[in-house]
């Protein structure tokens, strides 16, 4: 077993965040909950603990507490927010609870380095997120850092190895935060950082076959990177018990299928099975124009689809799905909060629990560029690695209005045209996404000597690092160029080709 750092957690959304960033600092750590027994961590002889924030007080009713005798151990502690007034409240200090939350920025201001600030410059913003507050320390505790709003913003008792702070580490909006906890699991914890992207292959080999055993796991491929790299996992895992499902549903790029097929059927030599259901997906959408309602309509239809083809391919136990942990966390949230369900997501949620299969997600606590890591490891091409993210419905809702099979080749053949210029200039791997849009708007135009009367095609390409926000990407015109009279000229259907120039808020990536 590797050096094991244990991070109890109090509910806080941000638990895998902090998971995460001892991943980036090669640390291994597992996530427990909140109330595991001091003995259970002691018998997996961890080297330290972290104590997650949490969205309780710690005085609420059904307030999450620890163990106790955590504090007994003799192992090095670090509470995070929520983490530090337990620590408070169970070492003997002083917790007020607190009505307001203090959220946001703050500055942090270093009194004493420590081993916990070591090498850190003395003032630092600081993200904070809490509502209850530390009064009084507890006994053999001194303050190493203050913010405006707190005199106890940062803590430590040297002698035991327990640290507090107030604010969030993990958190992007804190400065130097993970060398923070990079010093809590080195300077503090003493552990090596050694823990790389072939270790998690390993681990994640050896718990998909403890959980497998026997059993067959089917995937549904989309050829995106999260249910690719899933798909390699398992197999590397599995092999032969491991069935993948591609489903054409008529709404692919150009050249999709193939590429799928090359790379899974002939390059891993995946038993993968492709559903040409192409065509019931187009009849199902005939005439159906609201984006909302196709979207229903893709997402109904592909459940459908899938699960036929389950019953075809015969019994198996398990589900496998590329779910990934922001995954988790939008769901989470869409769940408790209907005004964030903007555009429904159907490929997050997974298929009805109605198919009786058990799930197998051995990406579920990664983050996207974490994946891609372990996709690299995996031996998986950089062009499905770092693939830009294309939606569940595809061309579905790029086709502006209804769908035929006409407009579809058009925009297939117009999109081909900008991903090859996109490639070839080396933007495809600088922008986050870029694709053509079918207007369903003739203009006039002149093509030789003869008045033409043709579609258009918008470009959508934007910047962004998460797909909240986005802004149009300032391609240089030259490449733009190229691309609106190669379309022009390669495409028939299309006498006009046009750039989008909004920015998410208020607009979104893609038109419907
Ligand atoms: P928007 O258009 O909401 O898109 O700014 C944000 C990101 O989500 C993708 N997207 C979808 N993905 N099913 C998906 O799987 C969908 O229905 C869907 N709608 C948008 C979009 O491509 C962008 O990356």
């Amino acid at each position: 077993m590797p050096q094991t750092i244990a991070v109890l957690d109090f509910g806080s959304q941000l638990t895998q965040v902090i998971a995460r960033r001892i991943r980036e600092c090669q640390v291994y750590s597992r996530i427990y909950h909140y109330s595991t027994p001091a003995a259970k961590l002691r018998e997996d002889g961890v080297a330290g603990i972290i104590l997650s924030g949490g969205p309780q007080s710690v005085y609420a009713r059904k307030a999450p507490h620890p163990d106790p005798a955590i504090f007994q151990l003799g192992v090095p502690i670090l509470g995070i927010c929520y983490g530090v007034q337990l620590m408070g409240h169970f070492l003997d200090g002083v917790v007020e609870h607190s009505k307001a939350r203090e959220y946001g920025h703050g500055m942090l201001t270093i009194r004493k380095a420590g081993r916990l600030f070591f090498g850190l410059p003395q003032k630092l913003r600081v993200w904070n997120s809490h509502g209850d507050k530390l009064t009084k320390l507890p006994p053999g505790f001194r303050a190493i850092g203050t913010t405006e709003n707190s005199p106890y913003a940062a803590i430590e008792d040297a002698k035991r190895n327990f640290y507090g702070i107030q604010f969030h580490p993990e958190v992007f909006h804190t400065e130097r935060g993970v060398d923070m906890i990079r010093n809590f699991l080195v300077g503090v914890c003493g552990v090596k950082q050694e823990w790389t992207t072939r270790d998690f292959i390993t681990q994640a080999v050896g718990n998909i076959r403890a959980q497998v055993g026997r059993g067959r796991v089917l995937l549904g491929l989309s050829g995106g990177v999260d249910s690719s790299v899933a798909a390699a996992l398992l197999h590397k895992a599995i092999g032969k018990q491991l069935t993948c499902v591609f489903v054409d549903n008529g709404l692919l790029r150009k050249g999709e299928r193939e590429t799928v097929e090359k790379l899974y059927g002939d390059h891993f030599h995946i038993d993968l099975r492709v559903v040409d259901a192409s065509k019931l997906f187009l009849r199902r959408l005939k005439g159906v124009s609201e984006p909302e309602q196709k979207r229903k309509i893709i997402g109904r239809t592909f459940v459908e689809v899938f699960e036929k083809s389950l019953k075809s391919i015969g019994h198996a136990e398990f589900l496998g799905q590329g779910t990934l942990y922001p995954d988790v966390i939008e769901s989470v949230s869409i769940a408790g909060n209907p005004a964030s369900l903007i555009k429904t997501h159907h490929n997050v949620g997974g298929l009805p629990a109605r198919m009786k299969l058990k799930l197998i997600e051995p990406l579920r606590e990664l983050f996207k560029d974490e994946v891609r890591r372990v996709g690299e490891a995996l031996g998986l091409p950089k062009e499905v690695v770092w693939r830009q993210p294309f939606p569940g419905p595809g061309l579905g809702v790029r086709v502006m209005g209804d769908i035929t099979a006409a407009k579809l080749e058009i925009l297939r053949n117009a999109d081909a045209v900008l991903q090859d210029e996109m490639m070839r200039s080396g933007y495809y791997y600088k922008v986050w996404q870029s694709f053509c849009v079918f207007l369903p708007v003739r203009t006039v135009g002149v093509f030789g000597d003869e008045r033409t009367y043709d579609y258009v095609i918008a470009i959508r390409v934007v910047e962004s690092t998460d797909a909240m926000t986005a802004d149009w990407a300032k391609l240089p015109h030259e490449l733009l160029q190229k691309v609106s009279s190669r379309i022009t000229n390669e495409v028939r259907g299309v006498g006009r080709v046009v750039f989008d120039i909004s920015s998410k808020p208020p607009a979104t990536i893609e038109w419907e």
